[in-house]
């Protein structure tokens, strides 16, 4: 039994250009989440409140966020590491913040300077702050099938830091391959360790590529009742923080499969790959996207 709509939430706009080594032209940032707003998606991660020392791609983030159009259908919002960047983050215009714990201790030390206990320390915070001015708060966590310095991940490991950030307060957590080494059967064992501790429908999944195992993982999440997916136009990305590490899965690829199955989503795919092909044609790079691809041959 599949679900009979599928929140798509694009996170390209973040994740995907925050490990672009040129930098990206504020006005490009802009007209490309301009261009997804008109495609259907109603969440568009939009930038992020960290520190620009640490990723300087996202250095432009208050231009970003008062440059765009938004638009009443859609949700924009933003990663915020700390206090500090969700008070930027509020006085720059934000509605909704994300904050981001890693499910390993090495991984969190490197993303963010600071363990797991520390960071969820630090969130509680934000979250209460955000909480108090009715701000919504999505949490990730990173390394949910495999840390780039510990290997795999426990999956009580991950349910535990599940569990403390729903705890907290966060409406949905999103399960992050960060490094894309999970499939399908790692997939699976993490989620029902997860949902032993957190209802499936304040769950999402967040597949990096890497391994070209994302379209097969998010499939099973599908068929254990997640039915929120992220996703990166052109998949577009990388983290900074964790070398070798790919972009997030297409978000054409997923809505083809999405489509496919008949799940709805409410997002018109050519419009998806009209944005993809304008934000490969200003980084001068190719599609990671198959569909687009086919599309464009046929
Ligand atoms: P730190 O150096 O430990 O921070 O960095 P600090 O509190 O000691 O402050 C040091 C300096 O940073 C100070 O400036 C602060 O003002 C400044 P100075 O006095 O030296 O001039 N600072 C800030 N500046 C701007 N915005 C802020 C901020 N906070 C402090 N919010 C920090 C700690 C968390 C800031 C840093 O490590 C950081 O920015 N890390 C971000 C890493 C990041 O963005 N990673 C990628 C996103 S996560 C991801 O991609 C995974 C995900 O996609 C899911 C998945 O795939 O798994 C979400
Ligand atoms: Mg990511």
């Amino acid at each position: 039994e599949y679900p009979e709509y599928v929140k798509v939430v694009e996170v390209g706009p973040r994740d995907g250009l925050q490990n672009e080594k040129e930098m990206v032209p504020t006005g490009v940032k802009i007209q490309l989440i301009d261009m997804l707003s008109e495609t259907g998606l109603p969440v568009i991660e939009a930038t992020s409140f960290v520190s620009s020392k640490w990723v300087p791609q996202m250095a432009d983030h208050t231009e970003v966020l008062q440059g765009i159009h938004r638009a009443s259908h859609v949700r924009y919002p933003v990663l915020t590491p700390n206090m500090q960047g969700f008070n930027a983050a509020i006085a720059a215009g934000a509605t909704e913040v994300a904050v981001f714990v890693s499910a390993s201790e090495t991984f969190s030390l490197k993303n963010i300077n600071c363990s797991i206990d520390g960071s969820l320390l630090r969130y509680k915070e934000v979250i209460y702050a955000a909480n108090q001015q009715q701000i919504p708060v999505r949490g990730y966590v990173s390394c949910a099938l495999g840390c780039p310095y510990e290997g795999p991940t426990e999956p009580t490991k991950v349910a535990e830091v599940v569990r403390r950030l729903y705890e907290l307060g966060c409406y949905e957590v999103s399960l992050g391959d960060t490094i894309g080494v999970g499939t399908p059967g790692s997939m699976a064992n993490m989620l029902r360790s997860v949902m032993e501790n957190v209802p499936g429908s304040a769950l999402a999944v967040h597949c990096h590529d890497t391994y070209g195992q994302a379209l097969a993982n998010i499939l099973t999440a599908l068929q254990m009742g997640v039915c929120v997916l992220d996703s990166s136009v052109a998949g577009l990305g990388g983290c900074p923080y964790a070398r070798g590490a790919t972009g997030n899965v297409s978000t054409e690829d997923v809505l083809y499969m999405l489509h496919g199955i008949g799940i709805k989503t409410g997002v018109d795919i050519s419009k998806v790959i009209e944005a993809g092909d304008f934000i490969c044609k200003a980084l001068n790079c190719k599609t990671n996207s198959k569909v687009a691809r086919a599309r464009e041959a046929s």
